[in-house]
C-alpha cells in the first residue's frame, strides 16, 4: 500500500527506487505461517523472488524455511538467520563448489534434478565421510496453464527427473553411498492462476508415492513446491484468503503418508504485494497515436513487462485525483523497444517531474533488476 505519507517522502528521493511496505508483509506471512501451521504444512521462502535482508528478516521471524537455487542464495539464507536444517536448495545446474556448501552445511535437502547430479552429490559427500539429505525433484509433466517461460514441470521443460528414469534412479540409490533419500520435490511453474494445475500435481505425486513405495522407498517429505499466481489487477487487496484454497486443495487430494510431511516453497504469492517501483516521469513525448510517458526506471529496474509480457498497474502519484484521462505508452528510457511497461495506459494526466508508481512489484522486481547500460537503483525506502 502507498499513503500520502510515502508519497510525502518519495518527493524529497531521488528515483528510481523501490518502495517495501513491511508492515503489510509481516501481516501476510502471519496469516500465511498460522494457516500452514494450523494443518502441520512448512512453507520455505522462495529467496529468488526478492532476497533484501529486510523482506528475509521477516520470514526467519515468522518462522518460515528458505527455497534456494544457488550458493549465493543458500549462504544468503544462513546470513539472514534461516536455519540450514530448514533450507532446501534446487537447481539443473548446481556447481560442485555449491554441492560442497550445501553438504558442509547440513542443509534440509539438495533437490536432485538428474542422474549425473545424484552421482556428483554422493562422491562429494563420500570423500568428506558425510551423508546428504536428498530429495528427488520429479518431472510430472502437468501442465501449469502460465506464461511458457515460467512452466517447469513439463517434459520438454529441463527441470526434474521423468518418469521413465526412475526405476534407473532407485538401483542408483540403492547402491550409492553418502546420500539419503528423504524426500520427493515437484514444482510446475509460477503465477498459476486457478488451482486446476495444482489438483493434478496431487494426481500424479500420488501415483509417484506408490511407485516408490511399492519398491519399498520410505519418502519422509513431499515437497509440491511454490507457484501460486497474484492477481496483478488488484494491488491493494491482500490474498490470505487464497492460499486457504491453495493449502485445502492439497488437504484434500493429496495422500500423505503416516508421519509424512508436507512442504511448500511459495514466493511471489508471500511479496508481490508488498513492493512498488517508485520513478518520476522524465519527458511526455507527443505521439502521432499515443502519448509516449517516459520514466526514468526502465527494463533494468523491472524486467516483468519485457520478459513475460507481464502486466503491472501504473498510478501517477501526483496527480491521482484527476478524473480526465489521457492514454500513454509508458516506457523506460533504456535502448530496446521492449522497454516499455505497458500500451495505450489510461492515466490522469502526466508532466515531467511527476511520481509514477509500478504497483506489485515486490516478486520478481528487484531480485532481477540488471545493471544493462550501466544504470543504478536507488536504495530502497521501507515502510513499518
Ligand atoms: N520453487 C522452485 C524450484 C522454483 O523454481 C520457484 C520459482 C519457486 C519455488 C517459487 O515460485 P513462486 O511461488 O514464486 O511462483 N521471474 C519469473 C518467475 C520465475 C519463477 C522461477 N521459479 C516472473 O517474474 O514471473
Amino acid at each position: 500500500m502507498i499513503t500520502t505519507a510515502d508519497i510525502q517522502a518519495f518527493q524529497a528521493r531521488k528515483t528510481p527506487f523501490y518502495h517495501y511496505d513491511l508492515k503489510q508483509l509481516r501481516a501476510l506471512a502471519i496469516k500465511v505461517q498460522n494457516e500452514a501451521r494450523s494443518r502441520n504444512y512448512h512453507v520455505h521462502y522462495a529467496l529468488k523472488a526478492n532476497a533484501r535482508p529486510e523482506v528475509l528478516d521477516v520470514f526467519v521471524n515468522q518462522g518460515f524455511g528458505a527455497d534456494c537455487v544457488s550458493g549465493a542464495e543458500v549462504r544468503a539464507a544462513l546470513e539472514a538467520g534461516f536455519a540450514s536444517n530448514h533450507i532446501a536448495f534446487a537447481g539443473v545446474g548446481k556447481t560442485d563448489d555449491e554441492i560442497d556448501l550445501a553438504i558442509e552445511q547440513d542443509i534440509f535437502t539438495l533437490n536432485v534434478e538428474s542422474i549425473e547430479e545424484l552421482e556428483v552429490i554422493s562422491s562429494r559427500a563420500v570423500s568428506r565421510g558425510k551423508t546428504a539429505r536428498i530429495a528427488l525433484r520429479l518431472n510430472p509433466d502437468v501442465d501449469a496453464n502460465t506464461h511458457r517461460y515460467i512452466t517447469t514441470g513439463l517434459e520438454e521443460n529441463k527441470f526434474g527427473i521423468s518418469g521413465w528414469q526412475i526405476a534407473e534412479v532407485m538401483d542408483l540409490l540403492r547402491s550409492l553411498k553418502g546420500i539419503e533419500l528423504t524426500g520427493l520435490h515437484f514444482h510446475i511453474g509460477s503465477q498459476i492462476q486457478n488451482l486446476e494445475p495444482f489438483r493434478n500435481l496431487c494426481g500424479r505425486i500420488n501415483h509417484f508415492q506408490q511407485v516408490f513405495s511399492d519398491h519399498g522407498f520410505h519418502i519422509q517429505h513431499i515437497n509440491a513446491g511454490g507457484g501460486l499466481g497474484v492477481n496483478y489487477d488488484q494491488p491493494d487487496e491482500l490474498q490470505a484468503q487464497d492460499f486457504e484454497e491453495f493449502f485445502s486443495t492439497f488437504d484434500q487430494l493429496l495422500e500423505l503418508r503416516p508421519g509424512q510431511e508436507l512442504h511448500f516453497e511459495l514466493g511471489r504469492a508471500l511479496v508481490a504485494h508488498c513492493g512498488d517501483l517508485i520513478s518520476r516521469a522524465l519527458y511526455v513525448k507527443r505521439g502521432q497515436k499515443t502519448d509516449f510517458l517516459i520514466l526514468d526506471a526502465g527494463m533494468t529496474e523491472l524486467i516483468r513487462p519485457a520478459l513475460y509480457q507481464a502486466f503491472h498497474s501504473i498510478q501517477n502519484l501526483s496527480n491521482s485525483e484527476s478524473k480526465e484521462l489521457h492514454k500513454y505508452d509508458v516506457v523506460g528510457p533504456v535502448c530496446e523497444s521492449s522497454d516499455s511497461f505497458g500500451k495505450a495506459v489510461l492515466l490522469p494526466e502526466c508532466r515531467r517531474g511527476d511520481l509514477i508508481a509500478i504497483r506489485m512489484t515486490g516478486a520478481y522486481g528487484e531480485s532481477m533488476a540488471s545493471n544493462y547500460n550501466l544504470r543504478q537503483l536507488e536504495t530502497p525506502y521501507f515502510r513499518g
